[in-house]
């Protein structure tokens, strides 16, 4: 965890407030386009949000955050209590949605799945590659940075208020895509799945807020070995084995709990993970808030 101090906290659209996070102790951890970070909340809950600051801004770090009427607390706590002066921990960056090397970029986002694809679109123009964003959202007023993404990026940039305008027509953008393309979409499940259906899967990167609807095998039983201190662990079907590890004394610092984070990963020296989370594991990592095992037995390095 590093140490940080909210500098800024701010309104950047209807529910929706930007925070700037100056390291206490020297230069924060470096972090590339895409990755998010940990808040660990001073009510216990721990939060990622996507890092939508300048990469060569060492001294600060900028997320945003949307206020959720769903809310288990989180957003909740952000907009209400939060204020400047007040000391946060932010884990270190991860990075599951890299921008990958390409000849043009089509960026593509709903929301306040602007945060992500901010400093790729800069990254990326700064690269000197072609780039175009489509940032759709209700309503200006509800979509955060568009001021300074029109101000930085003109004509790169189409903004669609989807009430007035409807939603951005992606078969027509996926037929003009130019060849090697590569198009990152960060928005409403609704909006990913549409834009599934026309990108070439093989060129389509996706960030979700949730897991995607699947369906699993029915969980069975299995047992998990703790390497460092010999502990077996019976993991029944009903719980995960996040919650069978946290309960036998082994906790491992979780987030969303839903496999779309990252923060639970576990490194697996032995026996074979089934791996039921959005991310895409690592070999020898899994994410126990969600993952179970296809062998009987699996063995941790915890
Ligand atoms: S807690 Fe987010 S992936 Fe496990």
């Amino acid at each position: 965890m590093q140490q940080t101090l909210i500098d800024h906290i701010g309104q950047v659209a209807e529910d929706v407030v930007s925070l700037v996070l100056r390291g206490t102790g020297g230069p924060l951890a470096p972090w590339e386009p895409g990755a998010h970070v940990d808040l660990a909340l001073p009510n216990w809950l721990t939060r990622q949000y996507s890092l939508c600051g300048d990469p060569a801004d060492r001294e600060s770090y900028r997320v945003a955050v949307r206020y959720d009427p769903l809310s288990r607390g989180g957003s909740e706590y952000v907009h209400r209590f939060l204020r400047q002066g007040r000391t946060l921990d932010v884990s270190l960056p991860r990075n599951h949605f890299p921008l990958l090397p390409a000849p043009e970029y089509l960026f593509l986002a709903g929301g306040i799945g602007i945060t992500p694809l901010l400093p790729m679109l800069r990254a990326a123009t700064g690269a000197g590659v072609p780039s175009t964003l489509v940032y759709a959202g209700q309503s200006l007023a509800t979509m955060p940075f568009v001021d300074e993404l029109r101000s930085s990026h003109g004509e790169r940039v189409r903004i669609v208020a989807t009430r007035q305008q409807g939603r951005p027509d992606l078969a027509a953008l996926a037929s003009a895509l130019a060849p090697g393309a590569r198009v990152y979409c960060c928005g409403p499940a609704s909006m990913l799945a549409a834009a599934e259906e026309v990108f070439p899967a093989d060129r389509f990167h996706a960030e979700r807020f949730h897991p995607k609807g699947r369906v699993f095998a029915p969980n069975a039983p299995f047992e998990a070995v703790c390497a460092r201190s010999g502990q077996t662990v019976q993991v029944t079907p009903d719980e995960s084995l996040l919650d069978a590890l946290s309960h036998a004394g082994h906790p491992v610092a979780s987030g969303c709990r839903e496999g779309v984070c990252g923060s639970c990963e576990v490194t697996v020296l032995d026996g074979e993970p089934e791996h039921r989370d959005d991310i895409g594991a690592p070999t020898g990592r899994m994410y126990p808030c969600v993952s179970r095992a296809l062998s009987p037995r699996l063995v941790v390095d915890l």
